[in-house]
């Protein structure tokens, strides 16, 4: 087997890499030219590194040839001043020109894209829990993007008999990332940048509501940012988040490049259960020691995917619950590679209280990113 990483560098990429060497695959990792995370490769010597950019056909071309396998994780993910076009450009037409280069190079034996929960409705889950016949109607331009990725995908797949496979991640969590979650900053870095309208994920939440910053912090009072938080809705009911520790997301996708069960199909990919608002912050309470709040907004969300499919497709068992990836992060578990991300949960949380206040008085945060792309 001789398989192609793209996004080999980002926070689910080099993890996957690792995963497929300690199975006696070989690697060929695909990443941009000029990628400031490139160092984190120099720790697999036997890796083929291929420069190229999802928009550069012709490069793309030479990535892919003489492979066996694709996992295709490279993505705009970053929000912020993001060009919308950009997301299309990367996450569609890059898919796109990914699977010209396949069946130019020829034969492919899989072809696993890693797609995401927020091609189903994010904000306002129309069925709970979510599964993969559930509708899948993006209201934003990175699910869009994620879910033209898909439609391409298997159009590719009848046109030109792709054996494939999709992934749809929850939010991948890294473990030295999980620390940083349900804290009062990051709460308020969120909402704030829904605010500004910087990051669309949670768009449908914010029709017609009030500022949510400001209900954030009329009750947090003068609580301490990195206090721990829940967000519930009005009948005090917490929220609810799916999440999936990278260790878990990497299984996943191994066991769709590999279990004949995976092709052709659409399989979530999340922890057992869901996380509860309620459960995160006193998972970060507990660890961290420090005082738990949890704060009351006008609506409902809960974003829960049903992970039945990939266990009876694929026999993924996932491993680790929220209280284990903080665990993880907190002990320095060495069997994961950290993100060093600018992306994704860590690039959501200021770094101290003085970047809180400053992104206060600015009315932004320089860096941030989403809560689930
Ligand atoms: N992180 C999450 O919470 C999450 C959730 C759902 C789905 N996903 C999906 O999982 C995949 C991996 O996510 P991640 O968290 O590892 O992302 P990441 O941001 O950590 O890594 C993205 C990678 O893509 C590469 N990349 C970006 N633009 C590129 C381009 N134009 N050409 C070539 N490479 C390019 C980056 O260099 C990086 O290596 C993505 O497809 C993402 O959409 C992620």
């Amino acid at each position: 087997m001789r398989v192609l990483v793209t996004g080999a560098t980002g926070r689910v990429g080099t993890n996957m890499i690792m995963r497929l060497i300690t199975a006696g695959a070989e690697v060929k990792a695909m990443v941009l030219p000029g990628d400031p995370h490139g160092s984190k490769l120099d720790a697999f010597p036997d890796v083929e590194v291929v420069e190229a950019d999802l928009t550069d056909q012709t490069a793309v071309d030479v990535a892919c040839r003489d492979v066996t396998h694709v996992v295709h994780l490279a993505a705009q993910l970053m929000r912020g001043d993001t060009p919308v076009d950009r997301f299309y450009d990367i996450n569609a037409f890059g898919t796109l020109r990914l699977l010209e280069g396949v069946v130019r190079a020829g034969g492919i034996e899989r072809f696993v894209l890693a797609s995401s929960d927020g091609t189903y409705r994010p904000g306002r889950p129309p069925a709970r829990p979510l599964r993969e016949n559930s509708w899948q109607q993006p209201a934003d331009y990175y699910g869009t993007s994620k879910l033209l990725g898909e439609i391409i995908l298997r159009n590719h797949a009848v046109q030109f008999d792709i054996p494939y496979a999709i992934v749809r991640f929850a939010t991948v969590v890294s473990p030295e990332e999980a620390g940083t979650m349900f804290r009062l900053s990051f709460w308020r870095s969120v909402l704030e940048w829904q605010r500004l309208g910087k990051d669309s994920h949670l768009w449908p939440l914010f029709d017609g509501q009030p500022d949510l910053v400001t209900l954030l912090d009329h009750q947090a009072g003068d609580a301490a940012p990195d206090t721990a938080v829940g967000l519930r809705d009005p009948d005090y009911q917490p929220w609810t988040i799916s999440l999936l520790d990278v260790r878990d997301a990497v299984d996943g996708v191994h066991r769709a490049l590999t279990e004949p069960g995976a092709v052709g199909q659409a399989l979530n990919l999340a922890a057992m259960k869901p996380t509860t608002h309620d459960e995160g912050a006193a998972v970060i309470a507990g660890l961290y020691g420090v005082p738990k709040l949890m704060v009351t907004m006008p609506m409902r969300h809960r974003l829960e995917v049903s992970i039945d499919s990939a266990i009876g497709r694929l026999g993924f068992w996932p491993e680790h619950d929220f209280r284990n990836t903080v665990r993880g992060g907190l002990q320095g578990a060495d069997d994961y590679v950290p993100a060093q991300s600018t992306s994704g949960i860590a690039a959501t949380w200021p770094r101290d209280s003085s970047d809180v206040h400053n992104s206060h008085e600015r009315g932004g945060l320089a860096g941030t990113s989403q809560i689930s792309p």
